[in-house]
């Protein structure tokens, strides 16, 4: 399996998730509230904001031929309306680097991590947000547009109704097991439930006295419909100054997408979730440049709903089924309506088996090779991600990584995944 020479492989990455210290985002404050979910701090991460040359020393060296990576609001604009043109010179930095290793920089501007000031301002929920969103692009693109040629908007733009409706399916499970815990007499249920509102409270009093409201809209909170919309109004307003500054460049945002396959009689759930995910965005991106693929697994349906992983399934650490021919179904899927380009931006898999990420890559790219053959504008595959790192609420406990971190001292050590994925590089 071959793909042509200027077919992107790469791997990807996020601020957050890899810098280290990005002490004035929201998701650091969260990270550090008693009150937290987080099961640990970011803290250092992997360090990247420092040793980036050396990682992408260690990409190029395995064969890849882009990288891409986010910009972070909070470190360019870590107060409102003060912009810091020092980070930028960082980040021109980085991007300088990848092009010294014939590394394409394909650049995010907003992956999941806002600065603490915007959720003060009522966060992704507000009105305000597309123009906040927009002059922060604006000052990044007049400095970075020059030296870029794909540009993605905003990670996963349908990641909060995504949360949205997994808070609202576990909202009711609870409901219904307190119900019958409440009519089989089981007292301590009630104690719980007096510890989980005073937890809930404390949480609030917590939030207030950090951000100033007591509930806060990050980017990753579940979203309302209404702010479905501010999201896509953000993306818009800033599609709409990258090609006033950067004509040149190819915009875009990435969606987070299952392979959602309909069991007989879940045709219907089906296409409600798929119109959700995917359909409801088309008039918000039918303009862009490219479509930003992102997926992991699939998800089966019947008629009473989303179906648990089929029994005896392979699990990855995140409890996903193994499920690599997911992602030519969904190039395939995203491909009948969306007319751009497409990059798969994200696609991997959480585990400590290396053996088991190149069988992953090695199907998932001939999935992607499938679609190529059948003439769809496939142009890049990045590999989620270039090295272990924060996920988020779970910390450091899952392993996605291409190449291993030891934290304590930061050194590096490259997965044998690492030249499996180089290798499918011409150059
Ligand atoms: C996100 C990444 C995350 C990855 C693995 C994607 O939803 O863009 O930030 O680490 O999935 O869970």
């Amino acid at each position: 399996m071959t793909f042509a020479q200027d077919f992107f492989i790469g791997a990807a990455t996020a601020a957050h998730q890899v810098e280290g210290n990005n002490i004035h985002s929201d998701y650091w404050a969260q990270e550090h509230m008693t009150h937290t979910e987080f099961l640990e701090p970011s803290g250092d991460a992997v360090d990247h904001y420092n040793r980036y040359s050396e990682d992408i020393r260690l990409m190029a060296d395995a064969g890849l031929n882009a990288y891409r990576f986010s910009v972070e609001w909070a470190r360019i604009e870590p107060e409102e309306g003060r912009f810091e043109e020092k980070e930028l010179a960082h980040y021109l930095d980085m991007i300088h680097t990848c092009r010294e290793h014939h590394i394409e920089p394909v650049v995010t501007l907003l992956h999941f991590s806002s600065p603490k000031w915007l959720i003060t301002k009522g966060g992704w929920e507000s009105d305000e947000i597309p123009a906040y969103f927009a002059r922060y692009v604006r000052f990044v693109m007049e400095r970075l547009g020059k030296e870029l040629h794909y540009v993605c908007t905003i990670n996963e733009a349908n990641m909060g109704l995504q949360v949205a409706a997994i808070a609202e399916r576990y909202k009711k499970q609870m409901m219904a097991r307190m119900q019958s815990a409440q009519t089989d007499g089981t007292v301590q249920m009630g104690l719980n439930l007096e510890k989980m509102m005073a937890n809930q409270e404390a949480a609030a009093k917590e939030r207030m006295e950090i951000f100033g409201v007591p509930r806060t809209e990050g980017f990753t909170s579940p979203r309302t419909p209404h702010g479905d919309e501010i999201v896509m109004e953000a993306h818009k307003a800033a599609r709409a100054v990258i090609r006033e500054i950067a004509p040149h460049v190819q915009v875009g945002l990435s969606l987070s997408l299952h392979d959602i396959q309909a069991l007989p009689g879940g045709e219907e759930n089906a296409a409600k979730e798929w119109a959700e995910e995917f359909t409801h965005y088309l008039p918000a991106i039918a303009d862009d440049d490219f479509l930003g693929v992102q997926n992991y697994t699939r998800t089966r349906m019947d008629a009473s709903g989303s179906l648990p992983t089929p029994e005896g399934a392979e699990l990855t650490q995140m409890d996903y089924e193994f499920y690599p021919e997911g992602l030519e179904h969904v190039i395939r899927k995203v491909s009948e309506d969306f007319k751009g380009a497409l990059l798969v931006t994200e696609n991997g898999i959480a585990t400590a088996d290396d053996t088991r990420r190149t069988a992953f890559i090695e199907t998932a790219l001939s999935g992607v090779n499938n679609c190529i053959a059948d003439g769809l504008p496939v142009k890049g595959y990045f590999y989620w991600s270039l090295l272990d790192n924060f996920e988020w609420q779970k910390g450091y406990s899952m392993t996605f990584g291409l190449i291993a971190v030891d934290r304590t001292s930061q050194t590096r050590f490259p997965k044998p995944s690492l030249n499996f994925l180089g290798n499918y590089c011409k150059r």
